[in-house]
């Protein structure tokens, strides 16, 4: 390939991240995976340890880094709630100092910064599917404020560097996603639906399952990374990525048992606080300036799905420390964002 390029990849180690590597690596890429493996794990990027063009570093974005790359994407962060609640206060150091360090790098070495940011930034949405100029309902002081309040500051930190310093910029609002090396056990719905069918334990619903989540197939979304990665300068973002087929946790839990061939049952807890009642990207600004949609149906996600964790429950991959004390001090699922 003629455009080979360093890419410099925050949160490497983790669920998206270690796909994004993945996918630049077989573009021709050489990858600076980078990553603190608070709940990313060296499995999912062990297959790319050894490749000449794929080089680990273990650090924290809450410090500053020196390095030099041609691109970087921000994807460190803690994204489910049982991860981002245990330690709140580094939650949003995690967001906002990373921020302020990785776009300080960018700016020193003039280079496109993408930011991963969530759909969380619309709270519970009074606004329904949601579009990018969608304000948000966000508690400020909630449990969760931590990580949405802390992804919002940090979208505010791009813009500002972007018209203060002309920094080119990339944010995406992610929309629930899925797939192979989700953690099996951080609490986000796909991954607890599908854990539990396959243990043959109860399939928790909170509240009466009607509460809707889109869910996007991880290979779509990289494809959306890279596309707005690739895009003119002035696209900036922030630009919704997400699938907007809408499920209720109900129909999902329904077709989690139907494809493992589950025993299962459904049992309903009440629902935790600012759980959103439902969440659907409007994609418009994708598909018109990116060219991008998902292409993954839900059955067909699941079932691949549903494949890694079957291996997973069978074989038992390393899995990070900070997830093991997690669960010791007893960390049992939370709602899925
Ligand atoms: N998966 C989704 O559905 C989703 C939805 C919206 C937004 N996002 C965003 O995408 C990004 C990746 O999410 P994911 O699902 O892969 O989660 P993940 O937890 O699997 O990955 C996050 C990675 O960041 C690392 N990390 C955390 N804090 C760090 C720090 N201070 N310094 C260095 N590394 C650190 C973790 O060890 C992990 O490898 C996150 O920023 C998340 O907010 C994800």
């Amino acid at each position: 390939m003629t455009d080979q390029k360093t890419i410099l990849v925050t949160g490497g180690a983790g669920f998206l991240g270690s796909h994004l590597c993945d996918r630049l690596i077989a573009e021709g890429h050489e990858v600076l995976c980078l990553d603190n493996f608070f709940t990313g794990g060296k499995a999912n990027i062990a297959h790319l340890v050894g490749n000449p063009r794929f080089e680990l570093l273990r650090h924290d974005v809450t410090l500053p880094l020196y390095v030099e790359v041609d691109q970087i994407y921000n994807l460190a962060c803690p994204a489910s709630p049982i991860h981002y609640q245990h330690d709140p206060v580094q939650t949003t150091k995690t967001s906002v100092h990373g921020a302020i360090n990785m776009l300080g790098l960018a700016k020193r070495l003039k280079c496109p910064i993408f930011q991963a940011s969530t759909s969380e930034v619309y709270g519970d949405p009074s606004v329904h599917p949601q579009t990018e100029d969608y304000w948000g309902n966000v508690n400020p002081i909630g449990p969760r404020s931590c990580y949405d309040e802390g992804k919002r500051c940090a979208e505010t930190l791009f813009f500002d560097y972007h018209r203060q310093h002309k920094l080119e910029i990339k944010v995406a609002r992610i929309f629930n996603t899925y797939g192979p090396r989700m953690h099996p056990s951080d609490g986000r719905v796909v991954s607890n639906f599908i854990v539990q069918a396959l243990k043959g334990e109860p399939i928790t619903i909170y509240g009466d399952g009607g509460q809707t989540r889109s869910f996007c197939y991880v290979d779509d979304l990289i494809e959306g990374f890279l596309r707005l990665m690739d895009s003119p300068k002035e696209v900036t973002g922030p630009i919704n990525l997400g699938n907007p087929g809408e499920f209720t946790m109900r129909q999902l839990a329904e077709l989690t048992i139907e494809l493992t061939g589950s025993k299962s049952r459904m049992a309903f807890q009440s629902l935790p606080q600012d759980d959103p009642k439902q969440r659907k990207p409007d994609i418009t600004q994708a598909t018109e300036r990116l060219g991008w949609r998902p292409t993954v149906p839900l059955k067909e996600g699941l079932r691949r799905t549903i494949a890694y964790f079957d291996k997973l429950l069978a074989g038992r991959p390393d899995r990070p420390d900070s997830v093991r004390r997690l669960r010791a001090t007893g960390g049992g699922a939370r709602a899925a964002a």
